[in-house]
């Protein structure tokens, strides 16, 4: 069959909806990236048939109310993902609200504090024991137990929704459980599922991969392939030894997910995080991240939950290094047709590097040479989140502003609490690996210095602290984009030292995965001048703040302004008399910025800081800033 016929075949299984341009643009993108992950197989064109079935299935079963969000997200709210207001919220179920039931009840305190997209870390069923904070699946079609079943996931959708909260699940894409039924059965000798996982009859081809391939756990788990004693082969494991990469190149597997993706799409749930996004399609000879098949593979799901969910979006959770990670959210003729969304990792690790090093013109350098973004998507800013620090991604020889190993083993060590200057006390992440660098552990408030400066009861010390938590969030905030909240960050929570008494295993990362404290939140209503109590309130007037502001819109372009003074990192989000200047100050002493070029047409004579609230001069071409002092401007007058 031709892809012609093919298209005609798919519409013609979808029926009535067929006749719209939308719906025939999906089933070509669709088609045309499956043609090229799977078009070489004689049994293509029953693939095609079988994920028709299961698309036009999903769309005939979908809730008249998530029919109302489909058509109004195809509509007037197509950049609903980009608007200015989007503040988002992440969280582990049981550390935030014990369960399902426990989440609805908070949706008050997320609502008050301005969220309108809740990310749940992994909620499916896991295996038992140590499953990577949930990473691990052994069902997608139900919930973990402990955290509630689907009645209650549907429930806490449909109360997120009517609080206008859209609910955001941790998909884990690249690879399930070995406890997982598929890998059970695999494990048992059934040759259909073997063939959903990538196993090697000996060490032959595995240590030709290995070349290519880095490791995520060097230290932990090391190497990308485990044993499996049962078969006497070995399986392709990234991550843990429990946690099996799938085989995307068996259609099988494809069609599995997007049966399972569109299932919890009708429950309510509005994105999908795609965990490990990069690692979906492996290549001999390649470091087997971001591969071109990768993005063909979004792309078909992309194009595939369109046709039966329309108002779903994908966000791409792709750690790799700034020039790639944009191409999650489509390039070439697929521009804005992939992931919805990315996480800006690159950002992140960038901000902490600039933070411990007083100077952001090489963080700047590195944004600025990102391309802007196509049509319709979005950037996902963070500080936090449950993951480490990850400090490869400035690892980028390519290019001028690259850091080398030797400076990210420095700032890892910094981090560490472990230089003269550090005010952080974090934990290096999986540095056994060599190289002296990896990642960095360690909750916000640890790592901006608040844990230090409260042990040491150092009053100039604290209020540093606190400037440099603002100066990271008034950065991501500030970026456009969906900023997201890192739970706990909001009242900073310290470190968890307890971890390893929790028996959730000993990952370092469970150093930032604190449980929610919820006096600190009670507390929050008495005027009080606690640490986390004067960061909350300077936190929560920013999120006031950019709500009103247009020109944070991820559509508007943003520009970064090199050259004003290296501890300063500059951008101008959109053009025109409206433009919004950002000026974050890393550095510990007051500096003065220079504007390289005019960022406003009519120069104003002073301007007005949205989030520091006062208008000041413009001074001697530039402005003043304070350490860490972090200001949106726009023209006074
Ligand atoms: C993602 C998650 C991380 C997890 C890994 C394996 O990177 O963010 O927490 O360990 O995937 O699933």
């Amino acid at each position: 069959m031709s892809l012609v016929e093919q298209a005609d075949f798919f519409l013609a299984h979808l029926g009535e909806d067929a006749s719209h341009d939308r719906v025939h643009g999906l089933v070509q993108d669709a088609l045309l990236a499956l043609d090229e992950l799977y078009g070489n197989r004689p049994d293509f064109a029953e693939w095609v048939g079988r994920l028709a079935d299961i698309v036009t299935r999903a769309r005939d079963a979908r809730p008249t109310s998530l029919k109302m969000l489909d058509a109004a997200r195809s509509g007037a709210e197509a950049d609903w993902l980009q608007r200015p207001h989007m503040l988002g919220y992440s969280a582990y179920v049981d550390r935030f609200a014990g369960d399902l039931r426990g989440v609805s009840e908070k949706i008050p305190y997320l609502k008050d504090m301005g969220v309108t997209y809740l990310h749940l870390l992994p909620l499916l069923k896991a295996r038992p024991g140590d499953s990577d904070g949930g990473f691990a699946v052994t069902d997608y079609g139900a919930v973990e137990p402990r955290l509630g079943n689907r009645d209650d996931l549907r429930a806490l959708a449909g109360g997120l929704r009517a609080a206008g909260i859209s609910l955001c699940l941790d998909m884990v894409f690249n690879h399930t459980a070995r406890e997982h039924e598929w890998a059970q059965k695999a494990i048992a000798g059934d040759k259909d599922y073997q063939a959903f996982y990538h196993f090697f009859p000996d060490r032959v081809l595995p240590d030709q991969y290995e070349r290519h391939l880095d490791q995520v756990f060097p230290t932990t788990a090391p190497g990308n392939f485990t044993f499996v004693p049962e078969l006497n082969q070995w399986v392709w494991t990234t991550f843990y030894p429990y946690q099996w990469d799938l085989n995307y190149a068996n259609p099988a597997v494809f069609a599995r997910m997007l049966d399972a993706v569109l299932a919890l799409a009708n429950d309510g749930v509005e994105v999908f995080r795609v965990d490990s996004a990069a690692y979906m399609w492996k290549e001999l000879g390649t470091d087997c991240r971001g591969r071109p098949q990768t993005h063909r593979l979004l792309q078909a799901f992309r194009a595939l939950i369109g046709l039966a969910a329309p108002a779903v979006a994908l966000k791409a959770e792709a750690i790799v290094e700034a020039r790639r990670i944009a191409k999650f959210l489509g390039s070439g003729a697929f521009a804005g047709r992939e992931c919805h969304l990315a996480y800006h990792n690159a950002l992140m690790s960038g901000l902490w590097a600039a933070l411990a090093q007083g100077r952001a013109d090489r963080l700047g350098a590195m944004l600025g040479d990102i391309p802007a973004l196509p049509h319709g998507t979005a950037w996902v800013t963070y500080v936090r989140c449950h993951d480490d620090i990850g400090w490869g991604a400035l690892l980028d020889p390519e290019r001028a502003w690259g850091a080398s190993a030797a400076e990210l083993a420095q700032l890892t060590q910094f981090y560490a609490g472990g230089t003269q200057s550090s005010f952080a006390r974090g934990a290096s992440f999986q540095v056994g690996g060599g190289g002296g660098f990896h990642g960095t552990n360690g909750t916000m408030a640890a790592l901006v210095g608040l844990e230090a400066a409260q042990e040491q009861g150092d009053a100039a010390a604290l209020d540093a602290a606190i400037d440099r938590a603002c100066l990271l969030h008034a950065a991501v905030l500030g970026y456009g984009g969906i900023p997201v909240l890192y739970m706990g960050d909001e009242i900073a929570l310290a470190n968890d030292r307890d971890y390893l008494k929790r028996g959730v295993g000993t990952d370092g990362r469970w150093l930032h995965r604190p449980f929610m404290d919820w006096d600190r939140v009670a507390a929050l209503k008495q005027p009080g001048d606690a640490p986390f109590a004067r960061f909350n309130a300077r936190l929560r007037a920013m999120i006031a703040a950019r709500q009103g502001l247009g020109m944070l819109h991820a559509a508007q372009s943003n520009d970064i302004l090199a050259g004003g003074a290296p501890e300063i990192l500059a951008f101008l989000r959109g053009g025109g008399q409206d433009g919004l200047l950002f000026l974050g100050n890393f550095a510990d002493q007051p500096v003065h910025w220079r504007a390289p070029a005019a960022p406003w047409p009519n120069m104003p004579a002073s301007v007005r800081d949205a989030i520091g609230g006062g208008i000041m001069a413009w001074h001697d071409g530039g402005i003043v800033l304070r350490p860490y002092q972090a200001m949106w401007l726009v023209p006074a007058d």
